[in-house]
Protein backbone atom coordinates (compact mmCIF):
# COMPACT_ATOMS: atom_id res chain seq x y z
CA UNK A 1 0.00 0.00 0.00
CA UNK A 2 2.75 2.29 0.56
CA UNK A 3 4.35 1.71 -2.42
CA UNK A 4 1.40 2.09 -4.29
CA UNK A 5 1.11 5.95 -3.05
CA UNK A 6 4.87 6.51 -2.97
CA UNK A 7 4.77 6.01 -6.43
CA UNK A 8 0.93 7.44 -6.93
CA UNK A 9 2.76 10.76 -5.54
CA UNK A 10 6.52 10.56 -7.43
CA UNK A 11 4.13 10.37 -10.84
CA UNK A 12 2.02 13.03 -10.11
CA UNK A 13 5.00 15.00 -9.07
CA UNK A 14 6.97 14.53 -12.76
CA UNK A 15 3.45 15.32 -14.28
CA UNK A 16 3.18 18.57 -12.22
CA UNK A 17 7.15 19.54 -13.16
CA UNK A 18 6.04 19.02 -16.85
CA UNK A 19 2.54 21.01 -16.88
CA UNK A 20 4.96 23.09 -15.14
CA UNK A 21 7.61 23.46 -17.80
CA UNK A 22 5.09 24.01 -21.10
CA UNK A 23 3.18 26.51 -19.03
CA UNK A 24 6.65 28.89 -18.64
CA UNK A 25 7.79 28.77 -21.89
CA UNK A 26 10.20 31.73 -22.53
CA UNK A 27 11.69 33.83 -24.99
CA UNK A 28 14.64 31.58 -24.73
CA UNK A 29 12.58 28.85 -25.73
CA UNK A 30 10.78 30.14 -28.53
CA UNK A 31 14.86 31.41 -30.06
CA UNK A 32 15.39 27.42 -30.38
CA UNK A 33 12.13 26.30 -31.32
CA UNK A 34 12.59 28.86 -34.53
CA UNK A 35 16.32 27.48 -34.98
CA UNK A 36 14.95 24.03 -35.48
CA UNK A 37 11.70 24.32 -37.35
CA UNK A 38 11.51 27.55 -38.63
CA UNK A 39 15.05 28.91 -39.41
CA UNK A 40 15.47 26.74 -42.54
CA UNK A 41 12.81 28.71 -45.14
CA UNK A 42 12.63 31.64 -42.58
CA UNK A 43 15.58 34.30 -41.98
CA UNK A 44 16.71 34.53 -38.42
CA UNK A 45 18.35 38.40 -38.88
CA UNK A 46 14.14 38.27 -39.73
CA UNK A 47 14.48 40.97 -42.74
CA UNK A 48 16.14 38.90 -45.55
CA UNK A 49 13.76 36.51 -47.63
CA UNK A 50 14.92 33.10 -48.04
CA UNK A 51 12.61 30.51 -49.57
CA UNK A 52 9.88 31.91 -47.75
CA UNK A 53 9.11 35.52 -46.11
CA UNK A 54 11.01 37.45 -43.54
CA UNK A 55 8.95 37.79 -40.70
CA UNK A 56 10.52 40.48 -38.93
CA UNK A 57 7.42 42.85 -37.29
CA UNK A 58 4.65 40.78 -38.29
CA UNK A 59 3.03 41.25 -35.10
CA UNK A 60 2.18 44.52 -36.38
CA UNK A 61 0.37 43.24 -39.04
CA UNK A 62 -1.40 39.89 -38.13
CA UNK A 63 -3.39 39.19 -35.38
CA UNK A 64 -1.89 36.83 -32.96
CA UNK A 65 -4.18 33.90 -33.09
CA UNK A 66 -4.67 34.06 -36.54
CA UNK A 67 -0.49 33.64 -36.09
CA UNK A 68 -0.85 30.46 -34.14
CA UNK A 69 -3.45 28.66 -36.17
CA UNK A 70 -1.94 29.85 -39.49
CA UNK A 71 1.79 28.54 -38.34
CA UNK A 72 0.20 25.44 -36.86
CA UNK A 73 -1.81 23.90 -40.09
CA UNK A 74 -1.47 26.77 -43.02
CA UNK A 75 -2.95 24.55 -45.37
CA UNK A 76 -5.95 23.40 -43.81
CA UNK A 77 -6.56 27.23 -43.18
CA UNK A 78 -6.22 27.84 -46.74
CA UNK A 79 -8.42 25.34 -47.62
CA UNK A 80 -11.33 26.05 -45.33
CA UNK A 81 -11.67 29.39 -47.05
CA UNK A 82 -9.63 31.90 -44.80
CA UNK A 83 -9.11 34.98 -47.13
CA UNK A 84 -6.05 36.58 -45.43
CA UNK A 85 -4.15 33.31 -45.80
CA UNK A 86 -5.30 32.42 -49.20
CA UNK A 87 -3.82 36.11 -50.29
CA UNK A 88 -0.76 35.22 -48.43
CA UNK A 89 -0.21 31.95 -50.54
CA UNK A 90 -1.04 33.13 -53.42
CA UNK A 91 1.45 36.25 -52.83
CA UNK A 92 4.22 33.69 -51.78
CA UNK A 93 3.53 31.83 -55.02
CA UNK A 94 2.02 28.88 -53.85
CA UNK A 95 4.75 27.46 -51.74
CA UNK A 96 3.22 24.99 -49.05
CA UNK A 97 4.33 25.87 -45.15
CA UNK A 98 4.34 22.13 -43.43
CA UNK A 99 2.31 21.92 -40.50
CA UNK A 100 3.43 21.67 -36.90
CA UNK A 101 1.45 19.14 -35.19
CA UNK A 102 4.54 18.99 -32.90
CA UNK A 103 4.02 22.13 -31.69
CA UNK A 104 1.77 23.30 -28.83
CA UNK A 105 -0.05 26.77 -29.09
CA UNK A 106 2.23 27.83 -25.79
CA UNK A 107 5.16 27.10 -27.61
CA UNK A 108 4.00 28.92 -31.12
CA UNK A 109 3.27 31.75 -28.69
CA UNK A 110 7.11 31.85 -27.76
CA UNK A 111 8.48 31.59 -31.09
CA UNK A 112 5.88 34.55 -31.68
CA UNK A 113 7.27 36.10 -28.88
CA UNK A 114 10.81 35.72 -30.06
CA UNK A 115 10.32 36.94 -33.73
CA UNK A 116 8.78 40.43 -31.46
CA UNK A 117 11.62 40.52 -29.28
CA UNK A 118 14.48 40.23 -31.88
CA UNK A 119 12.09 42.83 -34.25
CA UNK A 120 12.59 45.57 -31.75
CA UNK A 121 16.25 44.64 -31.00
CA UNK A 122 17.08 44.72 -34.21
CA UNK A 123 15.24 47.70 -34.86
CA UNK A 124 13.63 46.75 -38.06
CA UNK A 125 11.53 49.48 -39.28
CA UNK A 126 7.90 49.92 -38.41
CA UNK A 127 7.21 49.43 -43.20
CA UNK A 128 10.66 48.28 -43.40
CA UNK A 129 9.14 44.83 -44.49
CA UNK A 130 6.26 44.63 -46.90
CA UNK A 131 3.90 42.36 -45.72
CA UNK A 132 1.38 41.77 -48.76
CA UNK A 133 -2.27 41.26 -47.96
CA UNK A 134 -2.69 44.15 -45.65
C1 LIG B 1 9.68 24.43 -45.62
C2 LIG B 1 9.69 25.86 -45.48
C3 LIG B 1 9.04 26.51 -44.28
C4 LIG B 1 9.23 26.23 -42.94
C5 LIG B 1 10.12 25.16 -42.32
C6 LIG B 1 8.45 27.20 -42.21
N1 LIG B 1 7.79 28.03 -43.06
FE1 LIG B 1 6.61 29.62 -42.56
N2 LIG B 1 6.19 29.93 -44.51
C7 LIG B 1 6.71 29.22 -45.57
C8 LIG B 1 6.14 29.73 -46.82
C9 LIG B 1 6.46 29.23 -48.22
C10 LIG B 1 5.26 30.76 -46.46
C11 LIG B 1 4.38 31.61 -47.38
C12 LIG B 1 2.92 31.24 -47.21
C13 LIG B 1 2.55 29.99 -47.93
O1 LIG B 1 3.06 29.75 -49.04
O2 LIG B 1 1.70 29.23 -47.37
C14 LIG B 1 5.31 30.86 -45.00
C15 LIG B 1 4.58 31.77 -44.27
C16 LIG B 1 4.67 31.95 -42.91
C17 LIG B 1 3.94 32.93 -42.15
C18 LIG B 1 2.90 33.92 -42.69
C19 LIG B 1 3.55 35.16 -43.28
C20 LIG B 1 2.49 36.21 -43.56
O3 LIG B 1 2.70 37.05 -44.47
O4 LIG B 1 1.45 36.25 -42.88
C21 LIG B 1 4.34 32.81 -40.87
C22 LIG B 1 3.87 33.64 -39.69
C23 LIG B 1 5.31 31.74 -40.81
N3 LIG B 1 5.47 31.23 -42.07
C24 LIG B 1 5.92 31.30 -39.66
C25 LIG B 1 6.69 30.13 -39.59
C26 LIG B 1 7.17 29.58 -38.34
C27 LIG B 1 6.98 30.20 -36.98
C28 LIG B 1 7.83 28.43 -38.66
C29 LIG B 1 8.45 27.43 -37.74
C30 LIG B 1 7.59 26.86 -36.72
C31 LIG B 1 7.78 28.29 -40.12
N4 LIG B 1 7.07 29.33 -40.63
C32 LIG B 1 8.39 27.27 -40.83
C33 LIG B 1 7.64 28.21 -45.51
C34 LIG B 1 8.12 27.64 -44.35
Amino acid sequence: MNFLITTLLIISFLLTIVSFQNFNLTTENGEELFEGHCRECHSDDFRKRKSAPALGNIHIYRVRDWLIDFIYNSQKMIKSGDNLANCVYISNGKKTMPAFYMLSRKEIGAILNYIERESKIQQIGRDEINFPCN
